[in-house]
């Protein structure tokens, strides 16, 4: 039986197009600035970003955590949504190693308003920290990939100017988030001072993220990538990835939404799943169960689609490369077929 992996787009693996890409690459010494594969893939992300320098990082959480070691130092403050990424998977990183307080603003949908983020602006006294960045995340995972819209970033950059505030982007999934939205990533990118995105999410790399900003502000993450012992040598081999992944996998992701608004649409029918369509805005969605999901999630693996619970009475699934259009009407079939296991008893 064949199965279908829906647990996250970080599940796809480099295909045969890529890892010859991998095999050919060209190499040197990158702590020597000396890769010409990676030199060229930090080149292409800054121009795609519109900013001036790139530096490619293993991941993306060691991207978002330079941003945040830099742009907002020890003892300061950076305003990010209560269920962002940094504030709930990145093990605490911008306290223990930025030693930055993150503090938990409130938005619809994850995306960050001014008028959540004016109620935790400070005034400027001595005893009390200093507010000095905000993250905003797009697609916004946890809150079910959701996206900033124009005017919502729009919003967040003039915020961030009256206040004298950074403002980083975790991007892991903005090619996904441009997609859905229209907005050009150069467009995206020009609202945010510093931006993350991940090349081993939908876009298919094995390996690593791009952290992009001002050439300044690149040459002092290469600092802090080698403090954090990111340093890489002949990493031109994961470039080579990740420049293929550039070239050839950002269009797949409108057919990953396509594939994850159909499995919504399916979910929407069954008795078993309650979804709201208008939450399904790019390649992840959510959808509460009417059992316990880790229940569910047990049945559905043995029919062939594999998932995570996300809460005890809700699930995740994500579309990514690996799920084609035939796997998208499989798993449809498969979603209506189902019958949810029985109650057990109580004895
Ligand atoms: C929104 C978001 N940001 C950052 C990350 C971290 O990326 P990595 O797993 O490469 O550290 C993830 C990973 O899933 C993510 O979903």
């Amino acid at each position: 039986m064949k199965k279908y992996d829906l647990r996250s787009d970080t599940l796809t693996r480099p295909g045969k197009e890529m890892r010859k890409a991998m095999y050919i690459a060209d190499v040197g010494d990158d702590v020597y600035a000396e890769d010409p594969t990676i030199n060229k893939l930090q080149e292409m992300a800054a121009k795609i970003t519109g900013k001036k320098a790139a530096l490619f990082v293993p991941s993306g959480s060691m991207g978002n955590l330079i941003a945040l070691y830099i742009n907002c130092g020890k003892g300061n403050e950076v305003l990010t949504h209560k269920n962002s990424h940094i504030m709930h998977y990145e093990l605490s990183s911008v306290a223990a190693i930025a030693g930055a307080m993150p503090i938990a603003v409130d938005g619809e949908r994850g995306i960050l308003t001014p008028k959540e983020l004016e109620k935790h602006l400070r005034p400027n006294i001595y005893y009390m920290s200093k507010v000095k960045m905000i993250e905003i995340e797009n697609s916004h995972n946890k809150e079910g990939g959701t996206c900033y819209k124009l005017k919502e970033l729009k919003a967040v950059s003039e915020f961030a100017k009256k206040n004298n505030l950074k403002v980083h982007m975790d991007g892991a999934r903005m090619f996904n988030a441009s997609a859905a939205t229209n907005i050009p990533i150069k467009k995206m990118c020009s609202f945010v001072d510093t931006v993350t995105f991940c090349l081993s999410k939908g876009l298919g790399a094995p390996v690593g993220s791009i952290l992009c900003g001002p050439e300044k502000f690149i040459a002092e993450a290469r600092r802090v990538r080698k403090m954090l012992g990111g340093g890489m040598r002949q990493v031109g081999v994961l470039a080579a990835a990740g420049i293929y992944a550039l070239e050839n996998n950002i269009k797949p992701l409108t057919q990953d939404m396509e594939n994850a608004k159909k499995i919504a649409k399916t979910l929407s029918l069954v008795k078993w799943a309650k979804i709201d369509l208008s939450t399904v805005e790019t390649n992840i969605l959510y959808f509460d169960t009417s059992q316990k999901a880790d229940i569910i999630v047990a049945a559905l693996r043995k029919k062939g689609i594999v998932c995570g619970a996300a809460s005890p009475k809700s699930i995740r699934m994500v579309t990514h490369l690996g799920i084609s259009v035939e796997d998208t009407e499989d798993i449809c079939k498969i979603i209506k077929k189902f019958e949810v296991p029985s109650k057990r008893k109580k004895k």
